[in-house]
């Protein structure tokens, strides 16, 4: 049933395909039509289906790969050390869009998922997402190294909802 699907949709490319390359024609009716490409997948291979022709063992993690690009392709937190145009250390976006940094040093953060699918989450399930994360030392330690001095600063917000929390107090150190 799919794959009858998938023939009839690959039909109209192919027939353009063997009119301008008719010697892959063969080839690709015998190796394209039992895999099962969904139409999307097909949309996007049919630039490269001359390639897949002529090597139809392709391997099948460098066929999934190229479908799901986050498979192969790492996420980047890297940290700059010194910038192409002034040298200087960079801030890890990444880091500002998702903890925050109290003036104390200490380093909060929203919980995973704390906005997502509220509907199916149980009462006590929200609460504790709505709760605020302090992160551990380790933690804190290395989110003051990916960021620069700019996010250290003192800032002075009007109705700031954070303003009692960012300075320690009854701690003797
Ligand atoms: C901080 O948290 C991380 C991740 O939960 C954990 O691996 C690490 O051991 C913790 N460090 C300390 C000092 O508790």
């Amino acid at each position: 049933m799919l794959s009858l699907c998938v023939t009839g949709l690959l039909r109209p490319l192919s027939a353009s395909l063997c009119a301008r390359t008719p010697q892959l024609c063969q080839l690709s009716s015998l190796t394209l039509t039992p895999t099962l490409y969904s139409a999307a997948a097909a949309a996007v291979r049919a630039p490269l289906r001359a390639a897949m022709c002529q090597t139809p063992r392709y391997n099948i993690l460098q066929r999934v790969s190229a479908l799901v690009p986050s498979l192969t392709v790492q996420p980047s937190r890297s940290l700059t050390y010194y910038s192409l145009k002034k040298g200087k250390r960079k801030t890890v976006k990444s880091v500002t869009e998702r903890f925050m940094r109290l003036h104390c040093g200490l380093w909060i953060r929203r919980k995973a998922g704390y906005k997502k699918k509220l509907w199916k989450k149980k009462p006590a399930r929200r609460k504790r997402l709505r709760e605020i994360v302090f992160c551990n030392k380790t933690q804190s330690k290395l989110l003051d190294k990916m960021t620069t001095s700019f996010w250290k600063r003192r800032n002075w917000y009007l109705n700031d909802p954070y303003m009692k929390y960012h300075d320690r107090v009854n701690l003797k150190v």
